[in-house]
């Protein structure tokens, strides 16, 4: 079977960093090039204790920087120039001490300084002992990578080298590989020159400190069109509420708690070309929450008032000057789908709504935390039924659903 070329074109940087795991960035070398990359390595002192130079350079094609002052003879490729003319940095095995050294801004070997000295997209994908990666020390540099941009893919939790179990196992070749590809494919494709904004999750609204009034959405189908958004191209912007996702690649994510913080959050982002509404916004919240922890008193209840969250898809779809291009809702409902969800795409003044059937179907699954959808796309032409699949396919289905509307409209993407 013929190999798909997806990184047709791409030039990576990899930086191997000293770890056993070294060994399956061979292979991931042999990926990135067979998807069409380009692959320059840049090997740590301690990664040449686990996998030769020549390994390496025989699987990229390409001399394997090694030295920092190797690179000052002129007809070296300074340091600079190194990540500079890469179009993603990959470190793996990126190391507690690779990852420490990115936290703080070190640059004293030719890895670090590499990393330093670009503003181009990094992925990490760390290995290291369990304890290592459990120790506070680790934790906040994890923080604080991702706080600066970087991604992560990984690690994974299984047996290691060491003996031991537990989270720290490097991202297999093939995760990183689609890790890769999502970063790579932003600024490409049909939505290029196009910004979008997803909103997913459910919203938290507090009652006082300690408590909150949410709901069972899990973020997934949000999560999943703002990858496949960022796969198209698009410049994606995820405001999620409160969910156990990780955050996807290729998408810049915001969180929030509640649903006025999302509002706030989905208007700083404008102008947009796309805005998809699938957060399961409350909509109620508590407008005399408590300062202080409500404390339990002999024979009495709590008196909560309520008063109504703004609507965030409502609010999008009628600003004036600042709408975006085509602003997409959500209905979930459990019966008279395609009635309900049209009113609901009128009154809310949106172009299309993805209506979801969330009964519960025979085999007793639901929609709110599973893993399939039924949707049918309402718009003004007309409504298409899907059949039931995945919310990944789903996500995939409705960004290409995108892609087709601004390849037809007269405005088109942006150049
Ligand atoms: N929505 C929103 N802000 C709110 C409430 C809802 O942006 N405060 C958006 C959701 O993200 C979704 C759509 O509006 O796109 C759903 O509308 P909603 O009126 O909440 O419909 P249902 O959840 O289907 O509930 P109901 O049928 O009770 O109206």
């Amino acid at each position: 079977m013929a190999q798909s070329q997806s990184l047709n074109g791409k030039r990576v940087l990899l930086i191997i960093g000293g770890g056993i795991a070294a060994y399956k960035t061979l292979d991931l070398i042999r990926r990135l090039r067979e998807r069409g990359a380009s692959v320059r390595a840049i090997m740590t002192r301690a990664a040449q204790e686990f996998v030769t130079p020549l390994s390496v350079s025989s699987l990229t094609g390409e001399k394997v920087y090694t030295d920092l002052f190797d690179l000052t003879d002129e007809a070296e490729m300074g340091h600079i120039q190194l990540s500079r003319s890469a179009d993603l940095i990959i470190a793996a095995p990126a190391t507690a001490d690779l990852m420490a050294k990115m936290a703080m801004g070190r640059a004293d070997d030719l890895a670090s300084t590499a990393l330093l000295a670009t503003d181009t997209p990094v992925l990490i994908a760390p290995a290291m002992n369990v304890r290592m990666w459990l120790h506070p020390a680790t934790q906040r540099n994890i923080a604080q990578l991702k706080a600066d941009g970087i991604a992560f893919i990984g690690p994974g939790e299984g047996d290691m080298a060491c003996g031991e179990y537990g989270p720290g196992r490097m991202a297999e070749p093939l995760e990183i590989l689609s890790a890769a590809e999502a970063m790579l494919g932003a600024g490409t494709g049909p939505l290029a020159g196009l910004k979008a904004l997803v909103t997913s999750g459910p919203t938290h609204e507090p009652i006082d400190p300690v408590r909150y009034i949410a709901n069972r959405s899990s973020g997934k189908q949000g999560h999943a069109i703002a990858a496949a958004l960022a796969r198209l191209g698009a410049e994606t912007l995820l405001i999620s509420g409160p969910v156990n996702l990780p955050d996807p690649l290729g998408v810049s994510t915001k969180h929030v708690e509640t649903a006025r913080e999302m509002l706030a959050a989905c208007e700083a982002a404008l102008p947009a070309d796309i805005a998809v509404c699938a957060a399961a916004v409350a909509d109620w919240r508590v407008d005399n929450e408590a300062g202080q922890k409500i404390k339990k008193e002999k024979g009495g209840l709590p008196q909560l008032s309520f008063t109504e969250n703004p609507d965030i898809l409502a609010t999008l779809s009628k600003l004036n000057h600042s709408r975006p291009r085509l602003v997409i809702g959500f209905a979930a409902e459990t019966e008279n789908v395609i009635e309900h969800a049209s009113a609901k795409r009128e009154r809310k003044g949106c172009d299309w709504i993805v209506a979801n059937d969330v009964s519960v179907d025979e085999t007793g699954g639901g929609v709110m935390g599973g893993e399939e959808n039924t949707i049918h796309l309402i718009r003004a032409e007309g409504r298409e039924d899907w059949p039931r699949m995945a919310k990944s396919a789903a996500a995939e289905k409705l960004a290409h659903a995108i892609a087709q509307h601004f390849s037809l409209s007269d405005e088109g993407p942006r150049s």
